[in-house]
């Protein structure tokens, strides 16, 4: 489907989002681990969490919903059944590489399935250290999806620095470590998100240059009420849109606000922009709160490599901010946006191009600079989701609008993009 964007004249109101991807994934894989009835409000519609969710029931877990209310009947320590079919994560790397780390310590044989960008995605980065714990996986010889696996002689705690910035590969050891007795610990040397460490209230200890978290069956979850706040990797399309809309205002309601998912808003205040946030709540140890933001004018800066992993799903729309601030926009150190669910560098470099952009591609980023002079662009999404929405905001920004291909992808992370664009223009 060809999606047309008109250009926009004004963003105003007020805007409700979805439940946090990342957080709603875990929601639903904690409860489902935990022994009884926990309940989830605010979980988001989205493929990729649906994959989660279909996963999970396919491991014999209950999940009633009713309206904004997901109920799951958690199967208790080691009480998942054995699918009757392989378990299909479609192209949810983090429904992928969690689940990885509940699959490996199980005592049946299982197989993990996904869709064609996701099996093309590095798989051995969690292989590895799921191995080491004693797991039995099974995967093509790129090591990547279909995995297999069979039941371990018996799960090792392990002590691991991970040598990828990855909070999914995090998570999957932290996860197969609540099956362990004795402690592991993940050691890390850049920030990335902490959902799991969080919503499970592990130990985390933090030295000037690592991070330490430990886990062990003693933190094994019990039944929860949850409440996901906004998904505030979709709030920042609407927060780029609105930076770069004259005389707008918007203010994002109950929006995540995880110190380890603000970065993009940091660097968008360093950058000029006028927003303002606040934590006022709190569930399951997770910090929310309104964000409002008015327009402004930005200007270009240093990107620092230690928080590349913190912005890693904001850099597309944060390239769109780009284009439009004074100055070259330069991304580097960023070569994990190769393996998301397209080659980002690429596929932002090919669009920009399509823009009459001066594009420097580069291994691990771009140079962008000169100007716009293409004022009717088709983009391309790649089917990926982030593309579509992050070439949506810009043709939003053209005098004469754009469109955008194979725009229905949007709905692996918000389905109701375009319904929430709407709301807030005019
Ligand atoms: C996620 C971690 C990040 C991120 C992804 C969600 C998570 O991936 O890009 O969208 O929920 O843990 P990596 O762990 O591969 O960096």
């Amino acid at each position: 489907m060809i999606q047309p964007f008109d250009k926009i004249g004004k963003v105003s109101g007020e805007l409700s989002l979805p439940g946090d991807k990342s957080i709603s994934h875990r929601a639903l894989i904690i409860s489902a681990l935990a022994d009884g009835e926990s309940r989830i409000q605010n979980l988001p519609a989205s493929d990729d969490v649906n994959s989660t969710l279909s996963s999970l029931r396919d491991l014999g877990v209950e999940i009633q919903k009713n309206k904004n209310l997901i109920s799951v009947n958690g199967r208790g320590f080691k009480g998942f059944q054995k699918p009757t079919q392989p378990l299909n994560a479609g192209n949810s790397g983090t429904t992928a590489r969690l689940l990885s780390g509940i699959l490996a310590v199980q005592d049946f044989q299982s197989t993990l399935i996904g869709d064609e960008s996701l099996s093309k995605r590095p798989m051995k980065r969690m292989i590895e250290p799921l191995t080491m714990m004693s797991a039995n996986i099974k995967a093509t010889e790129s090591f990547t999806l279909p995995l297999n696996f069979n039941p371990p002689s018996k799960i090792k705690s392990i002590e691991y620095e991970l040598p990828v910035t990855s909070a999914q590969v995090k998570s999957a050891i932290l996860l197969a470590g609540l099956h362990c007795d004795e402690t592991s610990s993940v050691i890390e040397s850049s920030i990335t998100r902490d959902h799991t460490e969080r919503m499970l209230g592990l130990k985390v200890e933090k030295t000037s240059n690592k991070i330490f978290s430990f886990v062990s069956r003693s933190d094994y979850p019990k039944t929860q009420e949850y409440f996901i706040p906004g998904d505030i990797s979709s709030a920042a399309y609407f927060i780029v849109l609105t930076l770069l809309t004259e005389n707008s205002s918007l203010t994002l309601k109950n929006i995540s606000l995880n110190p380890t998912r603000i970065s993009f808003i940091e660097l968008l205040i360093n950058m000029g922009a006028d927003i303002n946030y606040k934590i006022t709540h709190s569930s399951n140890n997770e910090p929310y709160g309104d964000i409002v933001v008015n327009s402004s004018q930005l200007e270009n800066i240093g990107i620092n490599k230690n928080i590349i992993a913190t912005i890693i799903d904001e850099i597309p729309v944060l390239t769109v901010a780009g284009v439009f601030a004074k100055r070259k926009f330069e991304l580097r150190f960023a070569e994990e946006l190769r393996i998301k669910e397209s080659d980002r560098i690429n596929s932002l470099c090919l669009n920009l191009a399509i823009l009459g952009l001066e594009v420097e591609e580069l291994k691990d980023g771009f140079i962008i600079s000169g100007n716009i002079n293409n004022y009717n662009p088709v983009f391309n999404s790649f089917d990926d989701h982030r593309i579509a929405m992050a070439f949506g905001i810009l043709s939003s920004l053209l005098e004469g609008g754009g469109r955008v291909n194979d725009f229905e992808c949007v709905s692996v992370s918000n389905p109701g993009f375009l319904a929430q664009l709407k709301s807030i223009t005019s």
